[in-house]
């Protein structure tokens, strides 16, 4: 990290309607990830607030992580979707995002964290890994979202890879 890096401001919070657009931007940004709507991100940001991040970096915004607590099962967090623009990778700001959500998830009651990670994505899996070893314990993966359930590469121009489910759990509280 250069010394202007560790000179930088940076503000993760919870996003706000005014922060929806952002998060389209961003995801669209990565050229990788699923696009969703912008309504999608404007909805995102007012109802699951309290489980989705945002950072900014000297006011501008860099990175966001949606999530959801199970409406089956409120002890899980399922991590929907992780961005960070591509100016700011690799110094840990995407690990800052997750440990600062899960921290204040977990102080809420949460204990076990599902995503899922497609094969190739060695930087996701590497974050999930971190997270696990942060917490002291192992992450579990299993097949899930495989290629044949997404509408066919005829349908949407490209083909689509095995989503795997990736389970990090127990997950420590703060301070416990
Ligand atoms: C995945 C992504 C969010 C990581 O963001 P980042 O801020 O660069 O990640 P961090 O710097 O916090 O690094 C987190 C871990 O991943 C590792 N990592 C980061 N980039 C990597 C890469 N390109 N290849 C392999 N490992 C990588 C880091 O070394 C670190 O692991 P460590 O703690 O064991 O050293 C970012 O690359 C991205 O937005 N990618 C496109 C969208 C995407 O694939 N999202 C995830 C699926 S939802």
């Amino acid at each position: 990290m250069s010394d202007q890096q560790s000179n930088e401001l940076i503000i993760l919070r919870s996003p706000t309607v005014a922060d929806g657009a952002d998060l389209w931007r961003l995801a669209e940004g990565t050229g990788v990830l699923d696009t969703n709507t912008p309504y999608a991100y404007l909805l995102w940001a007012r109802d699951f607030a309290e489980t989705s991040v945002i950072a900014e970096v000297e006011g501008e915004p860099a990175g966001f992580i949606t999530g959801f607590r199970k409406p089956s099962d409120p002890s899980t967090l399922f991590i929907w979707q992780v961005a960070v623009d591509s100016r700011f990778r690799g110094r840990g700001l995407a690990k800052k995002m997750l440990f600062d959500l899960v921290d204040r998830v977990t102080a809420a009651g949460a204990s076990r964290l599902e995503t899922t990670i497609t094969m190739d994505n060695e930087a996701s899996q590497a974050l999930f890994a971190a997270l696990a070893r942060a917490h002291g314990t192992e992450m579990s993966r299993n097949p899930l979202f495989t290629a044949d359930l997404f509408p066919s590469s005829g349908e949407t121009g490209e083909e689509h890879a095995d989503e795997d489910l990736y389970t990090v759990e127990p997950l420590q509280a703060p301070g416990s």
